[in-house]
């Protein structure tokens, strides 16, 4: 099925954004426009960018599968992204995952049967101070644990849209698909923003509290130019009275770090392009190579549906009978 007359005209205005001679710099919000229309970047969506930028349906791929936003398999309305990096991991996030993947009955990048919700890991959503979060189509839900997650998608699936933690009220995939192609939501409530909150301002309290400054610094310093701030001229006529920081010498991380493991050696030339460096490996150990080899067949990486952080099924079984005792006591 083609696209919308609606979705040429809104890759025509995407395209105009950008110089004639830059127009595949526009690949990125198309293939949110696409997603807008289809639910995911469908295979006639990636013939569509390829078209409307006249280049090859692989330079797209190339790109839709590098990014983890624009979803490759038809996804539900809500996308429901649970952090299980470290931090929220910590305090909770893979239960959190665990709870919400066993009540669903779906796994990463997986959508429940009615179609309503798709799951998915996350590798920090950037907001370790409210952890554990979870996101749905990118609205924040903040320190959830299982028994808040699982309301928040029965919910979704009940057809009411619960209120975010902070920020816009819910929009469906699609309709955030549209707002990250560049086209802004007019209805109330779509857009919104708000002061940083008590968890991100905790360091600075502190830090006020405790008298902890940085010497020196003076936060009126403009930022210019591109060189390194270390080497960075001092700022002129800004009324700032901190000291000029310069560099101590024009060296390189690499050669500062080998002078300081070993100041009284001298610094060679770096190799010149084309330099055959001798080696002096010794023969291969064959006892350790056929180790290594057997420690990495019996360590397959983790299939496209199951990434690491997936619990496995025991595990999932595991916790469901977990839950059931703790409802017999
Ligand atoms: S680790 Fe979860 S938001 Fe950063």
């Amino acid at each position: 099925m083609g696209f919308s007359q609606e979705t040429h005209d809104r890759a025509r205005e995407i395209i105009a954004r950008y110089p004639a001679d830059r127009a595949r710099s526009a690949l990125l919000p198309l293939l949110h426009l696409v997603q807008a229309e289809d639910g995911y970047v469908s295979p006639a969506g990636v013939e569509f960018c390829a078209e409307q930028l006249g280049i090859n349906k692989a330079q797209v791929s190339a790109v839709a599968t590098f990014y983890t936003m624009y979803k490759r398999r038809p996804s539900g309305d809500w996308l429901v992204s649970v952090c299980t990096n470290t931090m929220c991991d910590v305090l909770g996030g893979q239960r959190v995952y665990d709870a919400l993947s066993e009540h669903l009955g779906v796994g990463h990048e997986e959508t429940t049967a009615d179609g309503t919700i798709t799951l998915e890991h996350a590798e920090c959503l950037a907001a370790c101070d409210y952890g554990p979060v979870m996101t749905v189509n990118y609205d924040f839900f903040d320190k959830v644990d299982p028994d808040i997650a699982l309301g928040v998608v029965s919910e979704l699936r009940a057809g009411g849209r619960p209120a975010p933690t902070r920020g816009a009220r819910l929009c469906t995939l699609k309709e955030m698909s549209l707002q990250l192609a560049g086209f802004s939501d007019t209805r109330d409530g779509a857009v919104a923003d708000g002061p940083a909150g008590d968890p991100t301002l905790r360091g600075l309290r502190l830090a006020q509290q405790h008298g902890v400054s940085v010497t020196g610094f003076d936060p009126n310093t403009p930022i210019t130019g591109d060189a390194p701030v270390a080497s960075r001229p001092a700022p002129a006529a800004t009324g700032s009275t901190a000291p000029d920081v310069k560099a101590p010498q024009a060296k390189s991380p690499e050669i500062r770090a080998a002078e300081t493991r070993a100041p009284d050696a001298q610094t060679p030339a770096p190799d010149a392009p084309g330099t055959t460096v001798p080696t002096d490996r010794a023969e291969p150990d064959s006892d350790a190579e056929a180790a290594e080899s057997a420690g990495a067949a019996a360590n397959p990486p983790a299939s496209d549906a199951k990434p690491a952080g997936d619990s496995p099924q025991p595990q999932r079984a595991a916790l469901r009978d977990a839950r059931s005792e703790e409802g017999t006591q």
